[in-house]
């Protein structure tokens, strides 16, 4: 019942909106951690060739939810690439080598947006008393900040 009402508001048009540029996002942002896998370069390789994996992996879980999370209120995700550049805050990586500060710098700019890309729809579903979503998207914004928190304690 709670769902075919928020079905008819018109406000939940807002938070679809934020809710499918984060999957632009996360699309984007795993096309580029899985190039930085290939391409890092460093003293770290090992370690950080590694950690990129366990990163793109995650990212691709969560976009697997997102998406059907869009679903489950009854509307429609975004699925394709061209949709995803046009819309996402993520700039892609080159075809080239990048040493690690740069690939630390670099995700640790990206995860910042994704971060307050989590907040903003947790106050938009807080808003529109959409439950599911604020509940689902606590685990990203614990999971972004303390991966924040690792990549800059990797740079002291
Ligand atoms: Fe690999």
């Amino acid at each position: 019942m709670a769902i075919d009402l928020r079905k008819e508001n018109i406000k939940m048009e807002n938070l679809v909106k934020e809710l499918n540029e984060f999957l632009a996002d996360l699309n984007v942002f795993y096309r580029k951690v899985q190039n930085y896998h290939w391409n890092i370069t460093g003293k770290n390789f090992f370690v950080m060739h590694e950690k990129l994996e366990e990163y793109y992996d995650k990212i691709n879980e969560q976009i697997d939810e997102i998406a059907e999370h869009i679903l489950i209120l009854g509307k429609q995700p975004l699925g394709t690439m061209k949709d995803y550049l046009q819309i996402t805050k993520i700039v892609e990586a080159k075809n080239e080598k990048i040493k690690e500060e740069d690939v630390i710098n670099n995700i640790i700019t990206d995860y910042n947006t994704l971060l307050q890309k989590s907040i903003k729809i947790k106050e938009e579903a807080e808003k529109q008393k959409c439950y599911e979503t604020s509940s689902m998207i606590d685990e990203y914004i614990l999971e972004y900040g303390k991966n924040l928190w690792m990549l800059n304690q990797s740079k002291l």
